[in-house]
């Protein structure tokens, strides 16, 4: 049964967790401490429930919670060997731990297990973070506050940490928390609800106090150059930039990326005071582990001709890998981790946006979102005082910090297809739904394109949130609409690394029925459309220069000759040339061009659900729902060929595995004889 301190703890821990405003994403950590009983003893313990390391406050369950027993946590000060060798004692909260399971104990677990109070919160809030960051924030600090929240001064999270705070706890009986210099909050309470209402009083009345005091303008007065470009011009020159973007910030590994161009941004970005903010880099410890220490800005007016644009940050991005580099340099000790890859993770472009990058598209994101916390911050700190975060040396003592490189080591093998963003046309229904499904699975970022957007948005939520898949309305037929739904990918994963031209029809029609229209749709849904989105896709691969992948979804039958099938097999036999083409021409750079030519895939499909299926069966005198298996029976293998055999040929295809391979076709038929290439 669950305690009713753990019930009430992770209430509160949503509650405060959901809202922005209070926390940044997996930021900050709360606990309770209660008694139960020792199953060993019979007798009463006294527990801390808390926070594990890893996992979001809006979203915590139970299992995210470490379970430890107070008394030896606290018993822990007494073999404590002093700061220099804090970290040490991250391995000791392991010793103290109570029952099996439970999440593991974070670095943060001394604060909440030191402080003499049933129930603490620590947090990432904007407004408490203005104050940690402000040069005078100690004696803002006690002018807003007047005694009942304290000032710590900056000290890397742990084991001392703890001990200051438990200081300020014991030493100032009216003080409901503190300001954790350079870092965030922490606020105590006797009660669940007084912890929350004191959490809230000091994020609320710190905010407040911005308002009241803070200059107009904390980021200076508005440049005519940076000003925002009216929102289409804005987006088009986003996703003109991103591919060659992300491959210089893919320059260490390759990197998924974020566009996000929202008010806040923009604003920061038109003001005069931007170049030298952002240089300072941002300062919560939770940010810059993702930021990196300071983002990349571009220098150029919004306007400025593109080439120009690129030109400067192929520059701006020798400087950025230089100056981290010293940085390293600067601060590395002998037994410090590796220098881990020196590309930025946050790219400025005023008038534009901005660009977040990261191992996976949700690493990305959150990048995106540290950094526009980080702008509240700076606005909040610049308005009352001067926004001063940690020096640079204690950012790097956070960043190639022992124990972050361990959690680093800890981290599942990336799957796959991880950091490579894929469109698949036609991908709301049968084959190419599959297709995107598989490759989603394996780590692929996918974004579906069809005609149907309802269709396309349902198959992308199924397969995951905005982090994993999108769905796009795209008509391939039309030169316009295919450059925006590239566009869309580029802007929703930074680029483009695989491309499956799957969208396509069947009218089956002798020679003496088909229209000139029947011929035409066929030929522009399936030769021209794949024309049109292979060269949409291969200008943003070679802008990127990182190589990929262009599958197509052609057919038995473009080798296969039958009757009724004029214009589907002739336009399926284009698409197969167009592999061999673009294999010839796009070889040089490192794309890969391949087909495969699938036969009989009854079930999912909406070309055999469309009618045609039915045609095939009364021709074949078989029932509609026996024709799968009635065309198994036609095949080598005498095997049913499903959405899904297909999906696994295209993931072989794209795999690492496959990396000499193109110009080939791969049947996906179970086996027709007469279908064999040679
Ligand atoms: N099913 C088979 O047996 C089989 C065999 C060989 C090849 N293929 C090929 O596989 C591909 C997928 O077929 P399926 O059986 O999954 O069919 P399907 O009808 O289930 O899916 C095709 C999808 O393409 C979309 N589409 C059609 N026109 C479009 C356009 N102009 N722009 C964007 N999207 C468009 C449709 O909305 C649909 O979602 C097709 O190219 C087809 O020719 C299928
Ligand atoms: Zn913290």
């Amino acid at each position: 049964m669950t305690h009713p301190a753990v019930t009430d703890l992770i209430a509160r821990s949503n509650r405060l967790g959901s809202d922005p405003r209070n926390t940044n994403y997996a930021g900050g950590n709360t606990s309770a401490k209660g008694v139960a009983t020792d199953p060993v003893t019979g007798e009463p313990v006294e527990l801390m429930w808390v926070k594990g390391s890893g996992g979001d406050l809006g979203t915590l369950t139970e299992q995210g919670l470490a379970v430890l027993r107070v008394d030896r946590l606290r018993a822990l000060e007494g073999v404590y060997p002093g700061a220099d060798r804090e970290d040490e004692m991250v391995a000791a909260f392991d010793h103290t731990l109570f029952g099996t399971g439970g999440a593991a104990p974070s670095i943060d677990t001394a604060m909440h297990g030191l402080v003499d109070a049933a129930h603490v919160d620590h947090l990432h809030p904007d407004s408490g973070i203005a104050f940690a960051t402000a040069a005078d924030g100690e004696r803002l600090t006690a002018e807003a506050f007047g005694g009942r929240v304290v000032w710590v001064p900056w000290r890397r999270p742990g084991f001392q940490l703890g001990l200051d705070i438990a200081a300020v706890r014991r030493e100032h009986p009216d003080a409901v928390g503190c300001i954790l210099g350079g870092h965030g909050i922490t606020a105590w309470g006797d009660t669940s609800d007084e912890s929350e209402r004191n959490s809230r009083w000091i994020i609320e009345r710190a905010q407040a106090y911005l308002d009241e005091h803070g200059r107009p303008e904390p980021f200076g007065s508005a440049v005519d150059a940076w000003a925002p470009l009216p929102d289409e011009e804005r987006r088009a020159r986003a996703a003109a930039i991103a591919p060659h973007l992300r491959g210089l910030v893919s320059t260490d590994r390759a990197q998924v990326g974020r566009f996000i161009d929202d008010a806040v941004v923009l604003d920061f970005l038109s003001r005069a005071e931007h170049p030298r903010l952002a240089a300072l880099g941002t300062s919560c410890p939770d940010h810059f582990l993702r930021t990196k220490v300071a983002p990349l800005v571009l220098d150029l007016p919004a306007t400025a001709p593109l080439d120009e644009v690129l030109a400067r940050l192929d520059e701006l991005h020798r400087t950025y890998r230089a100056d981290y580099a010293a940085y390293y340099d600067r601060h590395a000790e002998a037994a410090s981790p590796a220098m881990r890859g020196a590309d930025p993770a946050i790219v400025l472009i005023p008038g534009v946006g901005m660009f977040s990058y990261g191992a996976t598209a949700q690493t990305a994101r959150v990048a995106g979102e540290f950094y526009v916390n980080a702008v509240n911050v700076m606005r909040g700190a610049e308005s009352v005082s001067t926004y001063a975060p940690i020096p640079e040396s204690e950012k790097f003592r956070i960043e190639y910090w022992a124990l972050e490189e361990a959690k680093l080591a800890r981290m599942p093998r990336p799957r796959p297809l991880a950091t490579r963003v894929a469109l698949v046309t036609g991908a709301a229904s049968g084959i190419g739904r599959a297709i995107a499904e598989r490759l989603a699975a394996e780590g692929a970022c996918v974004v579906i394109a069809d005609l149907d957007l309802d269709r396309a948005r349902e198959v992308a939520a199924g397969i995951g949130g905005a982090d994993v898949a999108v769905g796009v309305r795209a008509d391939v037929t039309d030169e316009h609409a295919v450059q925006a739904a590239v566009d869309a990918a580029v802007l929703a994963f930074g680029g483009l690394d695989l491309v499956v031209n799957n969208a396509g029809l069947s009218l089956s029609k002798s020679l003496l029925e088909t229209t000139v229209a029947d011929w035409d749709l066929q030929h522009d849904v399936m030769a021209k459309g794949s024309f049109l989105v292979s060269r949409a896709a291969a200008r943003v691969l070679i802008d990127q220069g990182l190589g990929g992948d262009i599958v197509y979804i052609s057919s038995k039958n473009s080798v296969f000759a039958g009757p009724d099938n004029i214009a589907y097999s002739a336009t399926k036999a284009d698409q197969a040339h167009q592999v061999r083409l673009l294999a010839a021409e796009l070889g040089e750079h490192g794309v890969k061009v391949n087909g495969i030519n699938p036969d009989g895939v009854v079930r999912g499909s909406g070309i055999f659900a469309g009618g045609w299926g039915a045609k095939r069966a009364a021709v074949y005198g078989v029932p509609e729902e026996e024709l799968g298996a009635f065309y198994a029976q036609r095949t080598l293998l005498k095997r049913e060929v499903l959405p899904e055999n297909v999906a696994n040929a295209v993931f072989v295809l794209c795999s690492s595995d496959l990396s000499h391979t193109t110009g080939l076709h791969v049947p996906v038929d179970a086996g027709v004889a007469a279908a064999f290439l040679r």
